[in-house]
């Protein structure tokens, strides 16, 4: 139950960023609405949902290696409780949470060299990392091409199947009676500046709000970049105003229409191939002409093969080219990936920033929190997302503190 006159969180967008985020608050006591017209229907519906901190970043990514450890770490809890909050039972079948580890594969004589780079690196940091042979790897995984001629099994790496998070995720939400209001932000409500120009935007003394309200005196609601004073609240499209002691900008790649965030869209398409039999006991990636591809196993036979990266603004369609790289490269891995029916293919919208980090925190205008930029590491970021916002994890806070960026409203 939420304590009488405790501050009220809005939280824009209901992918795994924004949903976890209201879980998380909500299970400690906290009012909190989300406002997203289709929930769990963006980035976090294409996403394969590795969680693979090791084999996602390359050693010129501290940052986000450590990040994505220290969430890592915190996924087993967080999926048992998720589980047991949505009425699921065991997270391995309801949510397809599996810890088999990662298998990072190379072809060339320049994949080798940099996979022992990476190797020497991860032993350097004391994270468990384990050199193979090409007859090693196809040992493990007797599907992949004969032409692999070395690997880097990660055996900490895990994975888990983000449309089944985010279901569970909404379950739980509705559980815990937090409205979800299907509408479409169209703008931040906001004080005028001066009138109220102060504090972090973390108070709470604001009784009230958190509900649809309509328009108030004193205050401003435009889309895109804000002016500089207290956002008090979320403009919707086709409803009434709602108020807020905190919003928290969890829209993914559409933050930037809210507020003034370096966040820009990053397309991914993916595919979903149905195998009667499961070609990979665990996820399987390697860079094939220069392009990184990745296969991920699901619990249900279905083969993920992911992903594109392509700066192409807001643009979701599904190409021939795309899906023509992804089977190509795929094929070069296993073979065998020719032979399976296609299940799904979807185009999906990182969230990206100048620094590949996420942006979680205050923004430094009064009554705004960011929890948003997770770019290719939205599901595995997302408990340390929410355990950063309620104060959990300092170094992660000010990895990921929106400070570091200027001119943030
Ligand atoms: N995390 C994998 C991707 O963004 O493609």
């Amino acid at each position: 139950m939420p304590a009488k006159g405790a501050q009220v969180d809005v939280i824009v967008g209901g992918g795994v960023v924004g949903l976890s985020v209201a879980w998380r608050l909500a299970r400690a006591g906290r009012p909190v609405t989300v406002v997203d017209p289709a929930p769990a229907s963006g980035a976090s519906h294409a996403a394969a949902g590795m969680l693979a901190p090791v084999s996602e970043v390359t050693y010129t990514e501290a940052p986000l290696l450590r990040l994505g450890v220290a969430s890592l770490r915190r996924w087993p809890a967080f999926a048992a409780e998720l589980a047991a909050d949505a009425g699921l039972g065991d997270p391995r079948t309801g949510l397809d949470l599996r810890s088999e580890g990662t298998l990072d594969v190379a072809f060339g004589a320049d994949d080798l060299v940099a996979l022992d780079e990476l190797a020497a690196y991860m032993d350097k940091l004391g994270l468990p990392v384990e050199r193979l042979t090409g007859r090693e790897c196809r040992r493990l995984e007797p599907m992949l091409a004969p032409s692999v001629r070395g690997g880097l099994l990660a055996p900490g790496d895990a994975w888990v199947d983000p449309r089944r998070v985010t279901a569970a995720l909404l379950a739980a939400l509705e559980r815990l009676d937090v409205p979800l209001v299907r509408e479409h932000a169209t703008g931040l409500l906001r004080e005028d500046a001066g009138r109220d120009g102060t504090g972090d935007g973390d108070d709470g003394d604001r009784a009230g709000r958190g509900s649809m309200g309509g328009d108030r005196p004193g205050l401003s609601g435009g889309t895109g970049g804000g002016s500089g004073g207290r956002v008090v609240g979320v403009r919707l499209r086709d409803a009434p105003d709602i108020s807020a002691d905190r919003v928290i900008l969890a829209a993914g790649a559409w933050s930037a229409e809210l507020a003034d965030v370096p966040v820009r869209p990053v397309k991914g398409q993916i595919m979903r191939l149905r195998s009667p039999q499961p070609l990979l006991g665990r996820c399987v990636r390697g860079t094939v002409h220069g392009a990184s591809v990745y296969l991920v196993p699901r619990g249900d036979g279905e083969l993920v093969v992911g992903a594109t990266q392509e700066e192409m603004g807001f643009d979701t369609r599904v190409t021939a080219g795309g899906l023509y790289e992804l089977l190509r490269d795929a094929r070069e891995l296993v073979p065998g990936v020719t032979e399976l029916e296609v299940a799904d293919v979807v185009a999906g919208l990182r969230p990206g920033t100048p620094d590949n980090l996420p942006l979680i925190g205050p923004s430094g205008t009064p009554g705004l929190t960011l929890a948003t930029g997770h770019h290719r590491g939205g599901v595995l970021l997302a408990p340390l997302t929410a355990a950063v916002l309620l104060g959990e994890e300092s170094e992660a806070a000010t990895l990921c503190s929106p400070a570091r960026f200027r001119d943030i409203s």
